[in-house]
This record gives C-alpha cells, structure tokens and sequence, in this order.
C-alpha cells in the first residue's frame, strides 16, 4: 500500500470540510486507489478549530518550516486565502519537493508561472481543481477530456454569490442594495462583498480556465470586468418581458485566432441551459469543435464540496507517476495579437427619451450610422417622457459605445438608463 503524507496550512471552511472528507474516506480511498492517506501536520494558529473536528491536536501547529523539512509529506494542501503568506509557504513547499494542492484563486491566477518555476525545480505538482468552480470538476474536464477539441467557447456562472442576489432580484423583485443585505444576513455574501460583487473572484477563475481551454496563457490584465452592484431590478423584469435572465457571466470565445475574455453581467434567453443555474449555484457551458455542447453544473462553494475537489486533487497528485504542468507556455508577457476587446454582442438598450415626433427617428438614424442593426423596439410612455428598449443586432462593441455617446448629446434623449451585453 502506498503512504503518502499530506500537510493542511488552514482549518477554515474548506480546511474543516477536507479534513473531513479526508477522515469518513480514507478507507475507501484506500480501497478504491491504494492509497494510504495521512495527515502528518495541521497549520492552524485557533486549537479551537482542530478540537471541533476532533483532529489529533499533536499534529497541530503554525511552524511552516515544520511541514518544509518533513520527508514523509508529499502533499500541501493550502487553505489560508489571500497572496501571502500563502504564496511563500507554497513556494518553499514546491521547492521542498511536496506537490500542491490549492484553492485560492486570486494567489494562484496572479503567480501560476512563479509556482509553475518552483514545482519544476523542486519536481513537485501543482494541483488546482478546487479553485475554480469548487467541487465542479471542470479543471480536470478541461485538462484530461478535452483533447479532441478545439474549444470555440467557455461561458459559466462561477460566483455563487452574485448568481444568488441576481435570481433573488429576479425571483421577488428586489433592489440589489436590499438583496445584497439579505445575502450578507444569510453568509453567502462577505461582509466586504467586492471581490465576488464587482467580478473579481470571476475574472480569476476566467483567467485560469481560458487559459487551460484555449491552451494560451489568458492574463487577468486582458479580462475585462464588470460586476453586478449597477445593475437594476427594472431591467431584470424589462429582460423578463423580453424572455431573459440576467446573470453574472465569465465568457471566453477564440474566434480567428483571437481570444476575448470578459465578465460582465449578461442576458441570457430563458431557454439557455445557463438560465436554469439559480441561487448560490454555478455552471459552466463549454462548447467544443467535435463534442459539440457540454455543462457542467453544481456548487462552486462550501466546505464539503470545495473539500471534495480539493481530495480528489490529493488523491490524483498522489497517484500521478510524474507531475504535469500547463498545456501551454506559462509566461506572464504575452502577445496583444493573441487577444481583442472589440467583440460582438447583441445589446439590450434602455433609453429614456421625450414622448415627442421624431425621437426614434434621430436615435435609429445614429445606429444606421453605425451599421448597428435593430432587432425589436419596445415603448412604455407615460405621456411626457418614454422608457424606449432597443434590442439590438450583434454589433461590434466600439460602434456601440461611439452610437451611445452621440446619442445622449440628442435633445430628445434624456438619459440613457442601461446597456446590458445580450448571450445567446
Ligand atoms: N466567493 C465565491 C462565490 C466562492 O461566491 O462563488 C469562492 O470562490
């Protein structure tokens, strides 16, 4: 039987449901890969913690180097959060020769060619499952079964918190100031929500999976990102009438050799297997050049099930012969041609405009202009001014915001109210 030692830096959330994890399986793990897990070290500065678990408290400690000099751990599971120390920790770990196995997408989107460097001189894996989408098993889906794929595109909802306040506004008809509290009472929001409410948490797990489907390092510094904190009730009910659900979504496409990365909030049609994915949930929508369509759909947070992914991680790195790394150069410059943020989209516009003759007239003349191409228009009056919706054609995003900007200098427009980015 093979024994492999693994280390825990962190009994939080993810901490606790691994150790648990680790605990009710190991003898099936045993049973099923022939593997002897043990764990050697517990970094945790709160005894608390590790009582609650009933953790063997003699394992337990903060001595980093403990874990470093320890031959008889292979595994380093990281659970702290934030860049440092978690970084330096790993990087002294790799450099150790133990493999990795993290969680932390920020740390990892932001030095994934630093960790790479270290585990290649230290002959060490890096292993990552649980960063994005947590227990979804989408890192090694787009890893280990995709290779007779070109992949054309990669649309998810991988924030469960956002999704969660989007479908309450949608679902009761809620302010998003309102809802964003309810979640907060809840604990699926953070006390500082930004991170998850303005798209980063996205834009890294973005960062990290169009990287590994589209076999080219996709930098967060070429993600563009917008969150969900503008984004208003009306407009979730307007794309409601229009047969849409808005939803926080990452969205990578190759398209001629050019990658586009973005995250923005986004209509999908209700028919969308996306628009199904409701409350905390996450999904991810990949489209291949011979599979065809897949999704993959389930919880991106949570002790047990980032725990989950997190074991499956230390089970893989224990059973690979070799470690692996990026199926791609992983350098952090990269080449501007390889990537555009002049994409098409369908739009949904929401103007507020004076009730009088002519006003659509000097609007649709600007998009003409434009080469920009009206699907469907739609008007509530209340007599002296007009709520218009433009549902527009897929245009490029430069004609757009040229067309917005000359629009609301028109006399007859009083404000433009929304543009919402239309996923079909
Ligand atoms: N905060 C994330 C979410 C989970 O709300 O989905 C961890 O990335």
């Amino acid at each position: 039987m093979k024994k492999v030692g693994v280390a825990l830096l962190g009994l939080g959330t993810v901490g606790g449901g691994t150790y648990r994890i680790l605990q009710n399986n190991h003898d099936a793990i045993m049973k099923n890969d022939g593997i002897d897990l043990e764990i050697k070290h517990i970094i945790e500065k709160d005894v608390t913690k590790a009582q609650a678990l009933g953790a063997d408290l003699s394992i337990v400690g903060t001595d980093i180097d403990a874990v470093v000099n320890d031959k008889d751990v292979q595994i380093v599971a990281e659970f702290f959060g934030g860049i440092e120390p978690a970084k330096s920790f790993l990087i002294k770990c790799l450099l150790a020769g133990k493999s990795i196995v993290t969680a932390n997408k920020e740390m990892f989107s932001k030095n994934w060619v630093e960790l790479e460097a270290a585990a290649k001189k230290g002959h060490a894996g890096l292993y990552f499952e649980a960063s994005c989408v947590g227990g979804v098993p989408i890192i090694r889906t787009l890893t280990e079964s995709m290779q007779g794929n070109n992949i054309r595109s990669l649309m998810g909802i991988v924030n469960g918190t956002t999704n969660f306040i989007l479908s309450q506004m949608a679902d009761d008809g809620l302010a998003y100031s309102d809802v964003l509290k309810e979640a907060q009472a809840l604990g699926y929001a953070e006390a500082n929500p930004t991170a998850d409410v303005e798209g980063f948490d996205s834009m890294y797990k973005l960062s990290i999976l169009s990287s590994l489907a589209f076999r080219k390092k996709v930098p967060i510094s070429v993600i563009h990102r917008e969150g969900i904190s503008q984004v208003s009730k009306e407009d979730i009910e307007y794309g409601k009438m229009l047969g849409y659900t808005l939803k926080l979504l990452a969205i990578a496409k190759e398209t001629d050799g050019k990658i586009e990365a973005r995250v923005h909030p986004a209509f999908v049609p209700d028919s969308h297997p996306l628009a199904s994915v409701k409350g905390s949930f996450n999904a991810v929508h990949i489209v291949g050049d011979n599979v065809g369509d897949i999704m993959l759909y389930g919880r991106g947070a949570g002790d047990l099930p980032t725990g989950s992914a997190i074991v499956s991680d230390i089970v893989f790195a224990a059973s690979q012969p070799k470690p692996k790394y990026a199926p791609f150069k992983n350098v952090d410059k990269i080449n501007p041609k390889d990537f555009t943020d002049n994409y098409q989209c369908k739009y949904y516009l929401r103007l507020n405009v004076r009730d009088q003759a002519g006003v659509i007239a000097k609007i649709t003349s600007v998009f003409a202009k434009h080469n920009i191409s009206i699907q469907s228009i739609r008007q509530v009056s209340d007599g002296e001014t007009a709520t218009v919706i433009f549902l527009l054609h897929k245009t490029f995003e430069n004609d757009l915001t040229k067309a917005i900007a000359l629009i609301e200098k028109l006399d007859c427009v009083v404000s433009c109210d929304a543009t919402v980015r239309v996923e079909d």
